[in-house]
């Protein structure tokens, strides 16, 4: 790969060994994909995940003296006052969440503890080269916005925050950016819960840049957040179009770069019945809990609920997970009284991956998210998931039908 002068002296430690060991992974990740140069970058998300080898390559490049040169938002840990107050959480991994915290301060990166960046604190342009990792960041920042991103990993993302640059490869050029499937979605799409069913059909869609059709306008931020979300729950998908929507597919042309489609798929009510009842729990028992906001849950979605629930008593604990600001305009907005009221709560900075739900193993709680019962099944938490106002019902009942 051909390096500028100051990309070179990066590489040899003239900028700091830290900055070093970034650009040798990022030079070595583009050489793995025949990249022939290295361009800048203007935004970055880090999917922090609180894990251990996460957490000892970030304190590695930082103990090394690296700085974010484009400082990144980051994912979600967990709320580290709220499960320590409510005792729901072992020092172990309460010091965990600390370290995480202290060792992206120091790095400089943006504390947003958000996964939906893309909608509201880290919102790149049309055409923009950015990187982001995260699962329903990446699909978003390149399918709705047009931005420019590869499917990083919290590592690269964090590498390309601290030497301000990627490799080019990937969705980062015109020619890789076209479609490959045509998706003719047959089934009914009435609200955002289909969209997380569709996302999940990434085992019948298959590998490949799918190009939506049938799907009625508009489509608002939460379904296109959901999508992304699901087709890499259920797959690896940097980017999509929905035709005659998203700005790279005004036409099928376009779309397709002028090509045929390599694959054409059908997605039909019966497909989405089929994966629902695979991924969900049964319906027709007691559920224990609720947890909504996986990904972060919109001041929409938070509104929804709160009039759903307005002047009830739930009969179980809810939760509903979300970013910082979206948290404030709630309680701004009195949507959080009426919720704690009801006796739920909003959660801040936190995802249902992380060992704060420990307490809940054996439980079976509801969700509207695929991802939601996913991730946190390898905790021994399990879900029924329904779309947002039955999940609510049954949230309010105690039981789902
Ligand atoms: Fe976000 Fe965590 Fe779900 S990062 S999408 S809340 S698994």
């Amino acid at each position: 790969m051909e390096l500028t002068k100051h990309e070179r002296e990066m590489l040899e430690g003239k900028h700091g060994e830290g900055v070093a060991i970034a650009m040798k992974i990022q030079v070595a990740i583009g050489d793995s994909f025949h990249a022939k140069r290295m361009v800048p970058i203007t935004r970055a998300h880090v999917a922090l995940s609180n894990q251990e080898a996460d957490l000892w390559f970030a304190e590695k490049l930082l103990k090394a003296g690296a700085r974010c040169k484009i400082p990144p938002t980051v994912n979600p840990g967990f709320n580290l006052n709220y499960f320590k107050s409510a005792g729901k959480v072992t020092e172990e991994y309460a010091n965990l969440m600390q370290r995480t915290h202290d060792t992206y301060k120091a790095l400089g990166a943006v504390l947003s503890y958000n996964c939906t960046p893309y909608i509201q604190t880290n919102v790149p342009f049309f055409g923009e080269v950015t990187a982001f990792s995260e699962s329903s960041a990446t699909p978003y920042v390149n399918s709705v916005w047009g931005a420019r991103s590869n499917r990083e990993a919290a590592q690269s993302a964090l590498c390309a925050a601290i030497t301000g640059v990627v490799p080019e490869y990937g969705l980062l050029l015109d020619e890789n950016r076209y479609g490959d499937i045509l998706v003719n979605v047959e089934a009914d799409i009435n609200s955002d819960f289909e969209y997380q069913l569709l996302g999940y059909m990434g085992k019948k869609i298959g590998t490949g840049i799918p190009v939506f059709t049938g799907l009625p306008a508009p489509i608002t931020p939460e379904a296109f957040m959901n999508l992304g979300a699901q087709l890499n729950t259920s797959g690896a998908y940097g980017m999509f179009h929905v035709l005659g929507v998203t700005p790279e597919a005004p036409s099928m042309e376009a779309a397709f770069g002028g090509k045929a489609p390599k694959r054409v798929v059908t997605i039909t009510n019966e497909d989405l019945q089929e994966i629902l009842s695979q991924i969900s729990e049964p319906g027709g028992q007691k559920i224990d809990f609720a947890m909504f906001g996986c990904p972060h849950f919109t001041l929409r979605q938070v509104q929804i609920i709160a009039e759903r629930v307005k002047g009830k008593k739930l009969s179980m604990e809810m939760w509903i997970l979300t970013s910082s600001h979206t948290k404030e305009m709630a309680d701004r907005m009195g949507f959080l009284e009426i919720i704690r009221e009801a006796g739920g709560d909003i959660v801040s900075d936190t995802c249902p991956d992380q060992p704060c739900w420990h307490y809940l193993s054996g439980k079976t709680g509801i969700t509207d998210s695929p991802k939601c019962a996913y991730y946190p099944k390898r905790r021994g938490l399990n879900f029924v998931i329904r779309d947002l106002e039955t999940c609510i019902d049954a949230a309010l009942k105690g039981e789902v039908d």
